[in-house]
Order: structure tokens, then C-alpha cells, then sequence
């Protein structure tokens, strides 16, 4: 059973297989996760989706805290050999990359992606996680696309983490069909509510989900779900 740890937006610690594995680093600078401390959180492996400050905001400090293995694209890992950090992986679309037993799959995401001084920050990625008893898979900040459905023909998931919040990434509607794409029956949405233009309606979000045959989760920051 995959334990995930919500730390707010898009960071999560997800354990799988004894493995810990960080998303998305964003904690200081994000309003509803006051209540998590950075010293707190453990991690071996990093994933690291694109170079927006949302994603990236703690990642060199995570990462010099745990020494953990950062997993990311090409750019982002050049980005952290330039501030000292060595201990990454660096990837494209479509690439996988095993540790302890774990499997990380890059697939595609329909987003940007620059470092907060608007310097190319290569291409957004997700990732589908794949353990020996779990299979999640973490979008990143993505719109719905019809590659999602290849998720279905090569994995079956356990869940999926998907973005809800609409504006930058997917709403829960669309959400609710990528669901059905890549064969996710459960869900954890995130990037949403850290900001007034990315608040939802919870209500109609979990409606959008059961709609189609799908459990939508919105843990509270810092709750864990087992999974
Ligand atoms: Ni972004
Ligand atoms: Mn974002």
C-alpha cells in the first residue's frame, strides 16, 4: 500500500516500496502549508515535473537537506550542477529510470516550463511511479491529452495524482476524463486553492469525478492517505 503524504499545491512525500519519494518541492513560499515544517520531510528520490517556482520553490534546500537523488529533465539538472548539487538524474520524455526496485516513467505534459528568472527550463514531464505493488501516476501541471491513454495500455494503476485547479493545468472536469484515460478508479487532486485564482469548489469537483465512476481525494495539507 502506498502511503502519500500531502505537503500542499503539488508536493507530496509518497512512500512505495519503503521508498520515499518527494514531488515537487514548494512549501516555504505557499500560503496553506505554513503548518509543514521542511526539516520534517525525508526523501531518497526528488521528482521534479518543470522549473516553474511552484515546483522548484525548495528543491535545492530539500535536496541539500536529504541528498536526495534528483529525478528531472535535462535542463533542470544542469540548472542544479550550477548551484553544487550533484546527486541527480536527468531525463526526456518517455525515458525510465529504476531505483531500489522503483520504476519512473517521464511521460509527456502539456505545460511550459522556465526557472523563476524566465530561463529555459526544458521540457514539463509527469511521471508514472511504478512499485511492486503500486503504480501511481503523478501528472505534473498538464492540461488533458490523448496520451494519457497510453498510460492505460502500458500500466495498471493504483491512482493517480492529477491537477484540478484549473487556469495553469486541467480543471477537475477535464481532470475527470484524464481519469478515465489513463485507468486511474482512484484520485488525489492537487494545485489547487494555493492561490484565489486557482480556488475550486470542492463540492463540484468530487461531483465531476463520480460522474465517472471515479474517487476524487482533497486531503488536508498535511494529512496522509493510504492508498
Ligand atoms: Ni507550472
Ligand atoms: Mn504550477
Amino acid at each position: 500500500m502506498a502511503k502519500i503524504w500531502y505537503l500542499g499545491h503539488s508536493c507530496f512525500q509518497l512512500e512505495i516500496d519503503d521508498v520515499r519519494i518527494v514531488t515537487d518541492p514548494f512549501i516555504t513560499d505557499n500560503p496553506l502549508a505554513k503548518s509543514i515544517k521542511l526539516s520534517d520531510i525525508g526523501a531518497d528520490i526528488i521528482l521534479v515535473t518543470h522549473g516553474h517556482g511552484d515546483h522548484i520553490g525548495d528543491l535545492v534546500e530539500l535536496a541539500n537537506q536529504t541528498q536526495a537523488k534528483v529525478v528531472c529533465n535535462y535542463e533542470i539538472s544542469l540548472w542544479l550542477e550550477a548551484q553544487g548539487y550533484s546527486n541527480h538524474h536527468a531525463m526526456n520524455h518517455c525515458g525510465t529510470y529504476s531505483n531500489r526496485g522503483v520504476d519512473f516513467k517521464v511521460v509527456p505534459a502539456m505545460h511550459s516550463s522556465s526557472f523563476p528568472d524566465g530561463k529555459y527550463a526544458g521540457n514539463p514531464l509527469g511521471f508514472v511511479i511504478n512499485g511492486q505493488y503500486d503504480c501511481l501516476y503523478y501528472a505534473g501541471d498538464t492540461g488533458l491529452t490523448m496520451e494519457m491513454k497510453l498510460i492505460k495500455e502500458r500500466f495498471e494503476l493504483t491512482g493517480a495524482l492529477l491537477p484540478i485547479g484549473d487556469t495553469y493545468t486541467m480543471g477537475a472536469t477535464d481532470a475527470a476524463i484524464a481519469a478515465t484515460f489513463c485507468g486511474a478508479k482512484k484520485v488525489v487532486g492537487m494545485h489547487y486553492d494555493s492561490f484565489e485564482i486557482i480556488e475550486i469548489d470542492h463540492e463540484e469537483a468530487r461531483d465531476a469525478f463520480r460522474d465517472k465512476g471515479v474517487e476524487l481525494f482533497l486531503p488536508e495539507v498535511g494529512e496522509i492517505l493510504n492508498f
